[in-house]
């Protein structure tokens, strides 16, 4: 069975649905949850659920980006990992970093790629006055956002909709599409899913 790393920042809402759908379909293990922030919620949720977490705080190595992400990835190999989700991790990642995982490194992200790679995204798409919204999940690349696309949800963008509304809206589509690829993924099949 494929064993599979998941990478936060945050409340891991995606981990979450990556780990009850792991849980649900047994077509994957999770091996380990790890943040860059020792509290992120979704560390305790993952400790909750019997998986094992790490926390490698970013901070203190300053602009040393390479020295943080060489105490991550021990961690991350220790686990031995198969396959690593991006799930809400919000630090950019060096080349070096990026080629050790690449082909089995995947990432979320809260837009219609390549439309509005970066940060805030649903404010964007709205300030451009666009009809849909979405979410991508992709294979990660040296280039920020901008790996082969494996996966895309669409939701309509409606009158009255704020940055807030728009993002829980993707949300709980990016809670559908994670899983749906990683399922695949996991299968070899990288052909595109699309939601709805
Ligand atoms: C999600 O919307 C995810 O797409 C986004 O952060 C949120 C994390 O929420 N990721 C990025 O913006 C990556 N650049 P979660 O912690 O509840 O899964």
């Amino acid at each position: 069975m494929k064993r599979v790393a998941i990478l936060i920042s945050g409340g891991g809402s995606n981990m979450l649905a990556l780990l009850r759908d792991m849980g649900q379909g047994g077509y994957a293990e999770p091996v380990l949850v790890a943040s860059n922030d020792t509290a992120a919620g979704g560390l305790q949720k993952a400790a909750d659920l019997g998986v094992l977490t790490a926390a490698v705080d970013h901070r203190p190595f300053g602009k040393d980006r390479e020295a943080f992400e060489a105490a991550l990835a021990a961690k991350i190999d220790a686990a031995r990992p198969d396959i690593l989700c991006l799930a809400g991790f919000m630090r950019i990642l060096t080349p070096g970093f990026v080629r050790r995982y690449e082909g089995r490194m995947l990432n979320i992200h809260p837009s219609l790629l390549p439309k509005y790679p970066g940060l805030h995204t649903h404010a964007r798409a709205l300030a451009a006055g666009d009809t849909h919204a979405g979410c991508t999940v992709h294979e990660v690349t040296a280039e920020l956002d901008a790996g082969p696309v494996l996966g895309q949800g669409s939701v309509p963008i409606q009158p009255g909709d704020t940055e807030a509304s728009l993002a829980l809206r993707v949300l709980s589509l990016e809670h559908q599409l994670y899983p749906a690829v990683l399922r695949r993924f996991v299968a070899g099949d990288r052909t595109l899913v699309r939601l709805p």
